[in-house]
């Protein structure tokens, strides 16, 4: 049987679960494209790199078997495989170095996976056209609301409609902590359980700030409006100064705060704002509670079209599913 090779760049919380979800739908795979999906190249920060043309067993894999010296373009350049996956972590300010590696890839001729938002926000339509230009797909549905649907419905469901707005809670952390405050716990001891729930970094100083919300708002532009902002064009103004005051008096008229993201074009121009955002109690944003999180698109065809991320466990399984499903997007597209 033929093979679909996939390299990983990074291997952290979403390539092993990537890995275990992948060995879970290789039957499936094989019975629907003839294809054995196989990884052949694993590269980390700390451990260096593995590869093995003919498949790495990554059930019985351990970081001694890695080559500390090899790097994540060595294994770009000299790998034998078919699908490159970017699952670094992301640096919001630069989208760095993930986008030197999916631009290499691209060059190479690779299909690309990025669950990795930096790169979109940053370079997308360079890296669109890139992709275009060698022939070869990039996809990138992990990178916002995990796997829910959201490019995939814009690209694929919605066809044909011109995108003119986004709205939507995206951020999973701002909200849980708003929502715990809601109900009379501490700002720090919000953040605290978070932690301890393990979807809280050890600085979350990014999600509070409100710069996550914002690259994934811009990564939404880029795409869906074909826009060419950056997370520095955001208005954005984090959490941090929301207090349990605040929260009461909003609830006192009927209202909630909300760490809203919107786009919109103003006089032919991008508006993208990440605000703290009084709305009202039946709001679909209101009703988006702990780490639920919704994006509602405005067409002109079809009018808004709401998408919603309901708690999951174990929620890191949503975004092994958006990698997946971006594999599986790319195996029915060059069936
Ligand atoms: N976790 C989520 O729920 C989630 C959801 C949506 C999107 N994402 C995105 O998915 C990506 C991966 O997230 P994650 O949670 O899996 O992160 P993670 O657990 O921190 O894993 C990152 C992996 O990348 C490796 N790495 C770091 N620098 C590297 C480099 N220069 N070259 C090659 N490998 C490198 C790390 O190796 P070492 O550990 O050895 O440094 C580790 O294996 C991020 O961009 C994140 O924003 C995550």
């Amino acid at each position: 049987m033929d093979r679909i090779r996939i390299a990983l760049i990074g291997y952290g919380n979403v390539g092993q679960a990537f890995a275990r979800m992948l060995k879970r739908r290789e039957d499936y795979i094989k019975e629907t494209f003839g294809l054995e999906p196989v990884i052949t190249a694993i590269s980390t920060g700390r451990h260096g790199g593995i590869t093995n043309a003919n498949g790495l067993d990554t059930k019985n894999l351990t970081y001694d078997m890695f080559d500390k010296d090899l790097k994540a373009m060595d294994v770009i350049d000299f790998g034998e495989y078919d699908v490159m996956c970017e699952l670094t972590p992301i640096n919001i300010m630069t989208g760095q170095p993930a986008t030197d590696h999916i631009r290499r890839a691209l060059e190479l001729k690779k299909h690309v996976i990025t669950a990795n938002k930096g790169p979109i926000a940053w370079h997308y339509r360079e890296l669109r056209d890139l992709a275009k230009k060698q022939g070869v797909q990039l996809c990138y549905e992990a990178t916002v609301m995990d796997g829910v649907p959201v490019y995939n419905m814009a690209q694929e469901t919605l066809k044909g409609c011109k995108i003119t707005e986004i709205k939507g809670i995206l951020n999973a952390t701002t909200n849980f902590i708003l929502t715990e405050m809601e109900k009379g716990i501490s700002y720090e001891d919000a953040i605290e359980e978070g932690r301890r729930q393990g979807f809280v970094e050890a600085d979350p100083s990014m999600d509070l700030d409100g710069w996550d919300a914002s690259a994934k708002l811009t990564a939404l532009m880029n795409v869906l409006m074909d826009e060419t902002i950056t997370p520095m064009d955001i208005d954005r103004i984090g959490i941090s100064g929301i207090t349990k005051e605040d929260l009461d008096k909003a609830a006192a008229e009927g209202k909630k705060i909300k760490l809203l993201c919107h786009g919109y074009l103003k006089d032919g121009k991008a508006i993208g704002e990440v605000k703290p955002t009084l709305v009202d109690k039946n709001d679909m944003a209101a009703i988006m509670d702990a780490t639920m999180s919704y994006v509602t698109v405005n067409t002109d065809l079809m009018g808004e079209v709401t998408v919603v991320e309901h708690a999951f466990e174990p929620e890191i399984d949503h975004t092994a599913y958006g990698v997946l499903s971006d594999l599986l997007r790319i195996l029915t597209n060059t069936r």
